[in-house]
């Protein structure tokens, strides 16, 4: 049995996910729609964005993949492959959520059973990019359009079940 999990990612109209380090907007209200879909979830996240966000998130288990073995972040778990990282959440026993980066979305995307998926009304600069999305495998089953200083829209995207003959 796979492990079920759900992507959470906000992208601009043009797919910008990030700029180096760091998510090049900033959205109110979004960080709270954040929190609202992953409080009491596991999270996994790759190395490098657990370091954009800086500390484990308050009322999450967070996990970090990364290739590095003396890598040791403080009140996180660590895995050292993204197959480890999803088994170790799934004994969390909590919905699990991977929370990017680039590298983990593109690793990921295609098991996932849900994609939360926030669209910034802008276009940006940036060099790190959602997957092409949505594919066939994904049907939209909630849309809801916010008005902030940048205007959003959240879409919850949930795979088709396929037929087992
Ligand atoms: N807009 C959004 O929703 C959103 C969400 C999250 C992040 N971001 C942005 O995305 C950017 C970061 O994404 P990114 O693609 O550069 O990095 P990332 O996916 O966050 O992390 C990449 C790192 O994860 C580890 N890793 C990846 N695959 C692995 C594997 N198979 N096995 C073991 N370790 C693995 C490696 O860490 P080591 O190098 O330590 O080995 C790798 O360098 C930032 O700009 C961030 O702000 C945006």
């Amino acid at each position: 049995m796979s492990v079920n999990y759900s992507l959470v990612a906000a992208r601009s109209r043009n797919h910008i996910i990030g700029r180096d380090a760091d998510i090049p907007w900033q959205v109110k209200g979004e960080q709270a729609l954040f929190k609202k879909i992953t409080l009491g979830g596991c999270l996994v996240m790759g190395r490098r964005t657990f370091e954009s966000i800086g500390r484990p998130l308050p009322g999450r288990i967070s996990i970090v993949v990364t290739r590095q073995n003396d890598y040791k972040p403080e009140g996180c778990l660590v895995a050292h492959d993204i197959e480890e990282g999803l088994k170790q959440a799934e004994a969390s026993e909590r919905p699990i959520f991977v929370i990017g980066g680039g590298e983990l979305y593109a690793a990921t995307l295609a098991r996932a059973q849900r994609v939360h998926l926030t669209t910034i009304d802008l276009e940006v600069e940036g060099n790190v990019f959602f997957p092409q999305f949505p594919t066939d495998a994904f049907t939209c089953t909630h849309t809801e359009h916010f008005q902030s200083n940048h205007n959003y829209c959240y879409q919850i995207f949930d795979r088709n079940q396929t037929e087992v003959p």
